[in-house]
């Protein structure tokens, strides 16, 4: 059999996975400090929350590939509560921010053709990449008290071939958001090369320290501007499937942009209509559940920075928001066999930089979800770690 090579990935389990089903089918109770699921984390989510699915109108129905009106009118009222201004036909409505990927890795690359994508960043983004036959290349941020992206790094994979520049936005996991000169520097590298910014801003709304660029501008700058958004993130409902695309940029851009993913959104029109119908109510109530994700997670990383001590070797990395946390750790063992002391002999479970591409130093990175309860005792196991006796008694 031949197989493409968009699914070139290792598919076997890695030993993370391995020795955390091993330990699970021995009954060993584990704290889980990677939990990205909000709907199992222990949040209140309102009775009739999703009433608005159940719509007749949704027993009608409209293909529509950008999306039906009162779903993008409805994502146009949640960026002016962010006081980000996007006409609602300037916005193309997806089933998950994947799928936003997707549909504009085809309307503007070809088989071979590259993006570039930072690091450390989201995972997914490779295989998202790769499976539409695009080729990532890396450009890095810099820790030196806060995050920035280094520019040389970005001059150096840009290359004739690259499409669009990959901003994520607060970034998963460092927390960081895009500085606007930072986003002025990309977009003029890439309008000069006739490529894109593709800003995935799915935590924006999750502050974790107070700045002053809290959202990518859509006024205009000179590049064709992708944000990318959905209820997965923005209100803890990603079994939802909506998410969205606002475009942003030089008019004729746009104009040629959405006519674009038109067409490549009607080859699948994926989005269901009773969800679309259901958007106004969803975004609506689905402020409750942002409200306590943001109280949770803003907590979780207050108690974070508070426990850690010089005497654990550890640092608390700067973040500014987000759902994640990065622990930068003495470099005692790898990163592999730190994450699978912690689970063996501490019992949490954590996921090591090295799943996120940093490219020097040992971190663990933590995810700030669970309920502050159990984000406190993994967290003590975590630190225990590093300030007790050497076989981690
Ligand atoms: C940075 C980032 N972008 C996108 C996604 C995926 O969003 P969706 O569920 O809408 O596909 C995630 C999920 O964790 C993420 O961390």
């Amino acid at each position: 059999m031949i197989w493409s090579r968009r699914v070139d990935a290792d598919l076997t389990a890695n030993r993370l996975t391995t020795t955390l089903r091993a330990l699970r089918a021995e009954g060993r109770s584990i704290v889980d400090l990677t939990v990205s699921n909000p709907t199992t984390a222990g949040f209140h989510y309102p009775l009739g929350m999703l009433s608005g699915l159940a719509d007749p109108r949704g027993l009608v129905y409209r293909p529509e590939p950008l999306g039906l009106a009162v779903a993008r009118e409805a994502i146009a009222a949640d960026y002016r509560r962010r006081a980000v201004d996007v006409p609602a036909d300037r916005i193309v409505v997806t089933a998950s921010t994947s799928e936003a990927y997707s549909l504009i890795f085809k309307v503007l690359c070809d088989p071979g053709t590259e993006i570039l994508v930072p690091r450390p960043s989201y995972p997914l983004l490779d295989h998202l990449a790769r499976l539409d036959a695009v080729v990532p290349r890396f450009y890095d941020l810099e820790y030196h008290r806060g995050w920035a992206i280094d520019f040389a790094s970005v001059e150096r994979a840009l290359s004739p071939a690259v499409r669009a520049i990959v901003v994520v936005s607060p970034n998963n996991p460092t927390g960081s958001r895009i500085k606007a000169r930072e986003l002025e520097q990309l977009a003029t590298l890439a309008a000069e090369r006739g490529a894109a910014i593709v800003a995935d801003e799915v935590f924006v709304d999750y502050e974790l320290s107070k700045v002053e660029d809290a959202g990518v501008p859509l006024d205009g700058g000179p590049a064709l501007t992708f944000s990318l958004c959905g209820l997965s993130k923005s209100i803890g409902l990603p079994q939802a499937k909506l998410s969205w695309i606002a475009a942003a940029g030089p008019s004729a851009l746009v104009d040629e942009a959405l006519a674009r993913l038109e067409f490549a959104g009607d080859a699948y029109l994926s989005v269901s209509t009773p969800v679309q119908e259901a958007a106004p109510g969803l975004l609506e109530t689905g402020r409750v559940v942002r409200e306590q994700i943001q109280t949770r997670v803003a907590a979780n990383f207050r108690h974070l920075a508070e426990s850690v001590s010089d005497e654990s070797g550890c640092t608390v990395l700067e973040a500014e928001g987000g759902w994640y946390t990065v622990l930068r750790v003495p470099e005692i063992a790898s990163e592999e066999e730190l994450v699978l002391s912690l689970l063996e002999k501490h019992g949490v479970l954590t996921h090591p930089g090295y799943f996120f591409d940093f490219q020097r130093g040992a971190h663990v990175v933590l995810s700030l979800l669970p309920a502050e309860d159990l984000f406190r005792d993994g967290v003590s196991r975590v630190l225990r770690h590093f300030t007790c006796t050497p076989d981690g008694a």
